[in-house]
């Protein structure tokens, strides 16, 4: 078999067997075939994309290219969830303790923000000795005794993705439904979760920016899900404007507990409460109406509270900053970004709010980046909102005054006022299993 004809079957629009899938991906890793001819290979998938055997292959090949973790120490439905990506998209950190507090099992390994999206590890370190490093074993007695345990992603996982994805970023490749789905499962399948439950976002700040392309990635990744015997669901939420006000490591802890105390913004209430309900309903915790109730209680008595505590005490962490923010470490500079107008917020793009976070050290240009997780903003003005001229639209938190001012031009870009009350968009479009997609705005 050569890769060079492998190349040539996907660039005339053919389809590929499993065992030259097989054979792509096992030589890519072990270093047989080379970054320019798997290149070639990507570029011919963006263009002619793949069947859903293809995809499915793809995905099993990748996901056994390291580890496949057995969870089975852990007793109970493991139930994942994965986010496609978002500027304060902090749900993990609120929809983990919810269903660990209703009995569910969440052993879930978070990524790293990359660009202008945040990622769950980053935000848990900002609380003071929180280890997102664990022995396999002491992952296993976090989950068992607490519940949930929330860490990083380890080594050796779907190591084939990593390959790929470095090669897609740097050949515009990325955004192509087929490698996005596989790149993704093959995680989750590598994990080794009963359940999934996938959010896939929408809009300015996501990868799938119609509401179209959205529903065909959860598509194609519910059925590689069901495929491999995982229960799969996902649901198709909002990305055009950041989910809820704080942006930024620190401050994303804190308005997350927020929410977990029963106080936190609307919308990331309402769409934290909607993603807890869906796992707790692929967990067999009743039908999806039960599952609502038992979310809010969770909340309301304060057992979703305390069972993040708990963890984040378990995981050597300093609980007593959940209780009282003061103790979080703080950035040195603030500065105010006042309206030039009155009228009615008309945009707030998420994409571009996402960068102004970047700007002000709260995320990551490349990789290799660090990240100051003191710094952030937060937005006083949603979409929508009336404002008066010299009216805070947010605060910025930074180390010094020269990035205030970048990210001051960024973040007044990134929002538009207008006369015009715009029309404000759902927080969830639609919820896709494998039989059904329901869309509805809610
Ligand atoms: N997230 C992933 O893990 N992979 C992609 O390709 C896109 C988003």
């Amino acid at each position: 078999m050569r890769m060079y004809d492998i190349i040539e079957t996907k660039k005339r629009n053919g389809v590929l067997s499993d065992a030259e899938i097989k054979f792509a991906i096992g030589g890519f890793v072990d270093g047989q075939i080379p970054d320019y001819q798997m290149a070639a290979l990507l570029m011919a998938i963006w263009f002619n994309g793949m069947d859903a055997r293809e995809i499915t292959t793809l995905t099993t090949a990748m996901a056994h290219s390291g580890d496949m973790i057995d969870l089975s120490a852990i007793d109970g439905k493991k139930i994942d969830k994965h986010s496609t990506g978002g500027v304060g998209d902090k749900t993990t950190l609120i929809v983990a303790p919810i269903v660990a507090a209703c009995g569910g099992k969440v052993a879930k390994m978070s990524g790293r923000g990359l660009g202008h999206t945040g990622g769950t590890v980053d935000k848990l370190e900002s609380i003071p000795g929180y280890r997102t490093v664990l022995t396999r074993q002491e992952f296993f007695d976090t989950v068992n005794k607490c519940g949930l345990s929330l860490i990083g992603q380890s080594g050796n996982l779907a190591p084939a993705d990593k390959k790929l994805y470095a090669l897609r970023d740097v050949t515009a490749t990325v955004d192509s439904i087929p490698l996005i789905a596989s790149s993704i499962m093959s995680k989750k399948l590598a994990a080794g979760n009963d359940c999934i439950l996938l959010d896939v976002k929408t809009g300015s700040g996501a990868f799938m920016k119609t509401l179209d392309a959205a529903i065909e990635l959860a598509k194609t990744m519910v059925a590689i899900g069901e495929g491999a015997g995982r229960r799969t669901v996902a649901l198709i939420t909002d990305m055009d404007t950041p989910l809820g006000f704080n942006i930024g490591n620190a401050l994303e802890v804190v308005e997350s507990m927020e929410v977990l105390k029963g106080r936190g913004a609307d919308d990331l209430t309402a769409v934290s409460l909607e993603l807890a309900a869906n796992m707790l309903y692929l967990a067999d915790k009743g039908s999806l109406e039960d599952c609502r109730r038992l979310a809010k209680r969770a909340i309301a008595d304060g057992t979703a509270f305390e069972t993040f505590c708990a963890m984040v005490k378990a995981q050597g962490g300093d609980d007593s900053v959940l209780r009282d923010y003061d103790k979080f470490p703080k950035a040195p500079r603030k500065r105010e970004v006042r309206a030039v107008a009155d009228g009615f917020i008309a945009k707030t793009n998420a994409e571009a709010i996402g960068k102004t976070a970047v700007i002000l050290g709260a995320g990551r240009e490349t990789k290799e980046s660090s990240i100051d997780c003191t710094a952030g903003l937060v937005m006083h003005k949603k979409l929508g909102d009336t404002v008066k001229a010299g009216d805070s639209l947010a605060t910025l938190y930074a180390a010094n005054d020269a990035l205030l001012d970048s990210a001051q031009i960024c973040y007044s870009a990134a929002v538009a006022i207008s006369a015009v009350k715009p029309v404000t968009p759902p927080l969830i479009y639609a919820r896709v299993t494998l039989n059904q997609i329901d869309r509805f705005r809610f």
